[in-house]
């Protein structure tokens, strides 16, 4: 009999400290960085975020969304076979956050291994989670996507930290008999390392580079909106469906009008689309599973749904997750 996987349960953390873009303009302008409420909201969609505290780490975040989804799904840490952490901000260069977050669970023994692929890491991770699970390699995998994103924002640079946020989101992922996962349909194009980037790096005891992050706005939102209609239309024809069978699109929370021109690329209207960029800003790899599970918890998405996943980010990377609920 044919093994699929399929989530058992979500969670999600945001550390306290929210900003209103007030609060934001507030702050950046103590520093002579002028932007406005009007300017962010018309652009992204984004009205708050949130920040961690300076001594929080992604492990400590993800541990939390972790946490909560053990709980919905019913399990202990020691049930867990698998822990892929999805993050472009890691506690320390290795070991991985997987690694740490796993012992701070007192999950140890099983294999953790992080997911770089900046914004797509969820949805990367989750791929390769359902890949473990069809074969054999796992039973019941933590897949968790943890960022601290505030970390390596230039705040002087007004086009870019107004779009970020910190945040984490977990999902559990089990063997199952029947789907669960559909589909999946991961890329990568590496001539676009430029467009959106961190550029600096550890080397001979200091960082070389600009250890902050740098994005050309217009590359990346043409290039994302091109690329996720296409993975959408590439996950769904694997599965045999098409955009008529979607109840819920959970694209990549990066910016309402990246959301809404694949919407309208899909030919799906803006209802059945999940958005929490406009609370949350842009969480990186944590914006997929938080958004899910902020619209599980609510009551938004229900059990049996399909749902269409997307994620696009840094590298360039995308792709896409279809999945029964
Ligand atoms: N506040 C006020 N004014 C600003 C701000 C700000 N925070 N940032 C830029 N401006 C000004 C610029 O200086 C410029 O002024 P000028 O016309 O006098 O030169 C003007 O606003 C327009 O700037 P553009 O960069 O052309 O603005 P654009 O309409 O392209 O919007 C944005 C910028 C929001 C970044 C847009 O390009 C975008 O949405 N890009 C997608 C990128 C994205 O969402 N990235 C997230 C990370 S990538 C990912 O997750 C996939």
């Amino acid at each position: 009999m044919r093994r699929y996987s399929r989530i058992t349960g979500t969670g999600s953390y945001l550390p306290p400290r929210r900003l209103t873009n007030a609060d934001l303009v507030a702050e950046l302008a103590r520093d002579g960085i002028e932007t406005s409420d009007e300017w962010i909201v018309e652009r992204t969609g984004i009205r708050a975020r949130h920040f961690a505290a300076p001594d929080v780490t992604a492990s400590d975040l993800g541990l939390e969304a972790a946490r909560n989804a053990l709980q919905a799904a019913g399990l202990q840490a020691q049930d867990i076979d698998l822990i892929i952490v999805a993050t472009s901000t890691p506690d320390m260069v290795f070991p991985s956050v997987a690694c740490i977050l796993q012992h701070k669970l007192g999950a140890n023994g099983c294999p953790a291994f992080d997911v770089q692929a900046v914004c797509s890491g969820f949805v990367y991770a989750l791929a390769v989670a359902d890949s473990m699970i069809q074969t054999g390699a796992a039973n019941r995998a933590l897949v968790i996507g943890a960022e601290v994103f505030s970390r390596i924002l230039d705040f002087k640079d007004r086009t870019t930290c107004v779009l970020f946020g910190d945040g984490a989101g977990a999902v559990v992922l089990e063997a199952s008999e029947t789907p669960g996962i559909l589909s999946s349909d991961l890329h990568a194009d590496g001539k676009h390392v430029g467009i959106l980037c961190v550029p600096g790096n550890v080397s001979g005891g200091q960082v070389l580079g600009d250890p902050v992050l740098k994005m050309d706005g217009q590359a990346v939102f043409k290039l994302a909106v091109g690329v996720l209609e296409k993975a959408a239309h590439a996950a769904l024809a694997k599965a045999g469906m098409t955009e008529a069978d979607v109840d819920w699109l959970i694209p990549h929370q990066a910016n309402i009008r990246i959301m809404q021109g694949t919407a309208r690329k899909l030919k799906l209207s803006m209802d059945k689309v999940v958005v929490t960029v406009d609370q949350h800003g842009n969480t990186s790899a944590a914006s997929i599973p938080l958004a899910l599970d902020h619209a599980v918890r609510s009551g938004q998405v229900k059990k049996g749904e399909t749902l269409l996943l997307e994620g696009v980010g840094g590298g360039f990377t995308w792709g896409a997750v279809l999945l029964k609920l």
